[in-house]
């Protein structure tokens, strides 16, 4: 039998179709609360996009340590055998909620793991780097890829006007000029922490760590055209891909592995280990397996399960902390500030973004408040009462040494720091010929769309200090003279 419509107080509705008049030709009544609830809760069915990564798609799985790490990490989740249940939710980074999956961007790929001692949520990309190293300029960057403020388009003379001024972006736009700027699937694509995180083992022990995960479904591209292709004709693409293999019992996993810097290499390793915008090369710190991660049911609903999902770096668990990485320290901040705004105070009592352990604390109401304390819990710390506490444990963890003082500085550099060379290494030795002339033509293509002569001109600097030969060929597809002069006045 069909259940009767309510309304959200549950009385029962006594018409689906028609709204309460004075006559059958009159001026409809106030007094239809259902009309006036059903309209008032349609104004309100869309909370805020987020201010990036607002497309997306995700889904639920399941994360098995399979190797024994336990060496470098005590966190509970990473022990040999443990399986621990996640949520992944993939993204385009500068578009709106409604823009194409296929437009060229980096993806985000972040995973919320519901582990026996609360959620650890790894937010990360499908790259290994990022286009700053200071979270100060975050908005600005941001700024720079997605509208002009007056015409509401977007504008290749500010994105390379942004990118051209911050030179320690080369290496990320490398990443997204190159195959990786257009997967052929979020299926088909790696994720990586990208920051240096910090591990510590039941001893105490500290270790740097990388994250990397692995597609077992193996690594594709698509074409700059095939893209295009799609972006009118299947905006969402990469959602329905997803919803479709994981409907059709075709499960997509990915394996994890990490790099493990020792604690005290930091100090004088040949750049800065904690820079986002370096990869550390395998020869230095090989991968090291950790186990798989395969997701396996799709969202039941959209809106409840991933447009409200709330991912942050922020969300540590014994064993895993953070680094002295400037941008990992600002993002700590800037993730739950958004949920709370975008989601609402109490947006961790959401199922989708709740412990599956039990919460013990002191915060109470807020909007929307759902759990609470039982009376006999008091509402204050410290008290005589058997209320929740903080245990010490034996072993602190999470810190780094550092000089104390308080400044407005740079990362400090280590003799191999620049801002080029390991974009260079990238085109020339780890693209093939057909990726070179791929990565050429998608970078002439961008930069051809720059109106500013003397942005276009940096920007032809900026990929000569990548590789002289990539910036020659650059200035000879766009058909510009050799302006030796001006280029010699862009430093870098
Ligand atoms: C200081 C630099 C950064 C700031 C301030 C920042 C800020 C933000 C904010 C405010 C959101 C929206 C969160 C929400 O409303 O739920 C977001 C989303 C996201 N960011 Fe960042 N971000 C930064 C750098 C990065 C980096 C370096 C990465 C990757 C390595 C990254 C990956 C992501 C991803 C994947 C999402 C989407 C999360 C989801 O799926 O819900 N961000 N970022």
């Amino acid at each position: 039998m069909t259940d009767h419509s309510t309304t959200q107080s549950g009385a029962p509705v006594i018409s689906d179709a028609h709204a309460q008049s004075t006559g059958a030709d009159g001026a409809i009544a106030l007094t239809d609360h259902y009309l006036v609830e059903k309209l008032a809760q349609f104004n309100r069915e869309r909370v805020p996009e987020r201010v990036v990564h607002a497309k997306g798609g995700g889904a639920f799985g399941v994360f098995r340590t399979t190797e024994d790490v336990s060496r470098y990490t005590k966190a509970a989740l990473f022990q040999p055998g443990v399986e621990t249940e996640t949520l992944t939710r993939f993204s385009s980074v500068a578009g709106e909620a409604g823009s194409p999956d296929t437009w060229r961007d980096p993806r985000g790929f972040s995973t919320k793991f519901y582990t026996t001692e609360g959620n650890y949520d790894l937010v990360g990309n499908n790259t290994p780097v990022f286009f700053i190293r200071d979270g100060i300029k975050f908005p600005d960057f941001i700024h720079s890829q997605k509208r002009l403020p007056g015409s509401n388009l977007r504008d290749a003379d500010m994105q390379w006007d942004f990118w051209t001024l911050s030179p320690e972006s080369a290496h990320q736009v490398t990443w997204v000029m190159g195959d990786r700027g257009l997967p052929a699937s979020w299926r088909e694509m790696q994720g990586y922490g990208s920051h240096t995180y910090q591990w510590i083992n039941a001893a105490g022990e500290r270790f740097w760590v990388k994250y990397h995960f692995h597609s077992q479904q193996g690594v594709k591209a698509m074409s700059g055209d095939e893209a295009e292709r799609l972006a009118g004709s299947d905006a969402d693409y990469y959602i329905r891909d997803l919803y479709e293999n994981i409907d059709a019992g075709n499960h997509p996993s990915w394996d994890l592995h990490v790099q493990i810097m020792p604690y005290a290499d930091a100090a004088d390793y040949r750049f800065n280990p904690f820079d986002l915008t370096k990869v550390w090369p395998h020869a230095d710190y090989p991968l090291i397996k950790v186990g798989t991660m395969t997701l396996n049911r799709n969202p039941e609903n959209y809106f409840a399960q991933i447009e409200q999902a709330a991912f942050s770096p922020a969300n540590f668990v014994p064993g895993i902390a953070s680094s002295p990485d400037k941008m990992l320290q600002a993002r700590i901040f800037s993730y739950p500030d958004a949920h709370r705004y975008r989601v609402g105070t109490n947006h961790a009592q959401l199922p989708v973004n709740a412990p599956k352990n039990q919460v013990h604390n002191y915060s109470q109401n807020g909007s929307a408040r759902y759990q609470f304390n039982a009376p006999a819990v008091p509402n204050y710390a410290p008290n005589s009462k058997g209320g929740p506490a903080a245990v010490e444990p034996a072993t602190v963890g999470g810190g780094w040494e550092n000089d104390g003082a308080l400044t407005l500085a740079a990362h400090s550099l280590h003799a191999a720091d620049d801002d080029f060379g390991q974009a260079g290494t990238m085109y020339r030795e780890v693209f093939d010929d057909a990726a070179r002339a791929r990565f050429l033509e998608t970078v002439s293509g961008a930069v051809g769309g720059v109106q500013d002569a003397g942005i276009a001109e940096r920007a032809i600097a900026y990929w000569t200090n990548v590789d002289a030969d990539l910036g020659a060929k650059l200035r000879a597809n766009l058909g510009s003279e050799d302006s030796s002069e001006s280029e010699a006045a862009i430093k870098y």
